[in-house]
């Protein structure tokens, strides 16, 4: 959730820290701050809100230090006011933290160090962390692992999942950094090194990253990086070559990140297919070959009776197509749950099952203990009950790719915008592919249908670049109509269901207006007392199986003086004579319509926020990596 930048080397530190947070903030955003030591002397400056307004405190301030850490806040504990704000420090400010995460036992760490006489100045869980680390430091600061040897040992009295920063005043040589169960890499320099929650904080720095696992620590000197163990025993790691590129965190040219990654969707699509489907597998020499190479070991599919995927937010939504594609087109039962009901109420535990993570950020705390949970609930019970946990995400460093069996890199690339749109794209590419590789095994599709489906997934990238080009404005314009909108309805079939629940998703987050995605054939039963010539209905009608269905659940909406609004194909005749307007996308066969339908719902999103003047890429209250449970 948070974001922690730390930097030791030698250059300017506050510029280096100010960079990486503007970089990290869609993490969070409402307080920032930053600790520095220069010439014995730790310097922390905070601010309420957003980044910008640290930045103003900190303009003339001429600062040489060479090293400090920095953090960009996501309330948890303590409401968004500078004293609740990161770097945390001891009672005479000789030690500063950073924390992303949550001290579970904090309450009786704060009562155990009140009684010692430690003053406290925020509500924050942080705030404990330095106060213990003072206990644990020698009195002089002449001990060499000082304050490495107080940090083990206050680590180790912490309960909950905490990635951490940390720099001594007594101590300007080192920045310690410290995971648990929440994300945090090191990055490293020519004589330098950095830390961060995530990677593109890092990127104009260095592309040489060492991810931290559970239980790490680091120490960083401008003379190298130790990597130890809670024990304090010194562990051997190596960095890996990340081959991201700069551009990747850079709007080049949009108004905002998240208009940038609907654009590159056509992009993602191609690299994604690219990636996974067999050339020339329907040629002479390709018969009997599988379209699809996931590389998944063929053990994964051994007696394959069910699938189960854990997933929240739009990535749930992606799992609600995975469900329906893996059970209509393999015909294999198929179970969605919310990873943040899971943990705590799961199913009962099937044979034969493989066990889906779906997350873009790759680090969502909800999901990643689910699949913790589906782990280790199966080890040690019999073969046919042995968990096959696989990843789908487009951020193949990240938490999730290293604690599952295998991913399927969707090739999205870093999303930086709040608003889920690439990355959702990618992942409903990620189960086509999974349920046609399925399919094939299965002989669940013929040959035909199969080329059918394998071709029109090769159309979709063109086809998506065909509906940007030609509807983005007419979207655009569309907006000046919903300027006092207050609540929208959006409704859908079948494989389109989800994508109802996604164009409501993506409304509320960045416009704050408040909508609700229904199956259609659901209204009448309910919400259909909703609706009056104030409450716009968006309908995603796709010719297919539950086409003509839709068309009368939208006039029943329409008898109530509801405003019509339909995604609907090019040249639909039908449909022209029943909704109000009309956002069209290209022709195309039911089952595939998802990865079209979704767009012209995350450009209204978008053009009704963005003509709001709302902040679209960091909306109020969200976070892009939700790393607390
Ligand atoms: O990183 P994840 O895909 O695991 O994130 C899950 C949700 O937090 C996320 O999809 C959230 O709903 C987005 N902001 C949607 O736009």
């Amino acid at each position: 959730m948070c974001g922690i930048v730390g930097y030791i080397g030698t250059q300017t530190a506050v510029s280096i820290l100010l960079g990486g947070l503007e970089r990290l903030e869609y993490r969070g955003y409402d307080s920032a701050g930053i600790a520095t030591i220069d010439e014995g002397i730790l310097r922390c400056v905070r601010a309420k809100g957003k980044l910008y307004n640290l930045r103003e405190k900190l303009e003339h301030d001429v600062n040489p230090a060479r090293i400090g850490i920095g953090h960009t806040r996501w309330a948890t504990h303590g409401k968004p006011e500078e004293h609740n704000a990161h770097p945390h420090r001891d009672n005479d400010g000789s030690v500063a933290v950073v924390q992303n995460g949550i001290v579970e036992n904090y309450q009786s760490l704060r009562e155990e160090l009140i009684a010692k006489g430690h003053i406290f100045r925020s509500e924050t869980d942080t705030e404990v962390i330095p106060h213990l680390i003072s206990e644990y430091l020698p009195e002089e600061g002449d001990d060499s692992d000082g304050l490495l040897n107080a940090v083990t040992k206050a680590v180790n009295r912490l309960e909950g999942a905490f990635a951490l920063a940390i720099i001594g005043v007594d101590y300007p040589d080192e920045l310690i950094v410290v995971r648990q169960n929440a994300p945090i890499i090191i990055g490293f320099g020519q004589g330098e090194f950095f830390c961060a929650s995530d990677v593109t904080a890092l990127i104009p720095h260095t592309h040489a990253i060492l991810y931290l696992e559970n239980g790490e620590i680091a120490r960083l000197t401008p003379l190298g990086a130790e990597i130890y163990d809670f024990k304090g025993k010194r562990l051997r790691k190596t960095p890996k070559i990340l081959d991201w590129s700069h551009s990747t965190v850079e709007k080049q040219g949009y108004r905002h990140f998240m208009l940038k990654e609907i654009h590159e969707q056509p992009d993602v699509v191609r690299l994604c297919l690219d990636t996974y489907l067999q050339l020339g597998w329907n040629s002479e020499n390709g018969k009997n070959v599988n379209p699809i190479k996931l590389n998944l070991p063929e053990t994964f599919y051994e007696n394959l009776e069910y699938v189960q995927i854990l997933a929240c937010g739009t990535s749930w939504h992606a799992s609600l197509i995975g469900k329906y594609l893996i059970e209509q087109l393999a015909g294999i039962p198929t179970l969605v749950q919310y990873a943040s009901e899971f943990r705590y109420a799961p199913s009962p535990i099937l044979p034969n099952t493989i066990t889906i993570g779906v997350t873009q950020s790759g680090e969502t705390a909800d999901t990643l203990a689910a699949l913790e949970t589906e782990k280790y609930r199966r080890v040690g019970l019999e073969d046919k009950y042995r968990a096959r946990i696989l990843g789908i995400t487009n951020r193949p460093e990240s938490t999730l790719a290293n604690m599952v069996d295998e991913i399927i890199n969707t090739q999205a690339g870093i999303e930086v915008g709040v608003a889920a749109t690439k990355s959702f794209t990618a992942q409903l590419i990620g189960f086509y592919l999974l349920a046609l590789d399925l399919a094939y095994r299965r002989r669940g599709l013929s040959l035909q249908r199969l080329e059918e489906l394998i071709e029109g997934l090769k159309a979709l990238p063109g086809q998506i670049e065909t509906l940007l080009e030609g509807q983005a404005k007419s979207i655009e314009e569309l907006t000046h109509e919903f300027n006092d909108t207050q609540d929208f309805i959006f409704v859908g079939r079948g494989i389109n269901f989800p994508i109802a629940l996604e164009g409501a998703l993506k409304l509320k987050e960045i416009s704050y207006i408040h909508a609700e995605g229904y199956p259609a054939g659901e209204l009448k039963h309910g919400p259909i007392a909703l609706l009056d010539a104030k409450v716009p209905v968006i309908a995603i009608a796709m010719p297919g199986k539950v086409y003509d269905k839709v068309l009368s659940n939208a006039q029943e909406a329409k008898a109530r003086d509801a405003r019509l609004l339909g995604v609907v194909v090019d040249n639909d005749r039908a449909a022209a004579e029943v909704f109000d307007n009309l956002l069209y996308v290209p022709q195309v066969d039911e089952i595939l319509s998802p990865i079209l339908s979704v767009i012209p719902l995350q450009l209204l999103s978008y053009h009704i926020a963005a003509k709001r003047g709302l902040d679209v890429d960091q909306p109020r209250n969200l976070a892009k990596s939700v790393t607390v449970e």
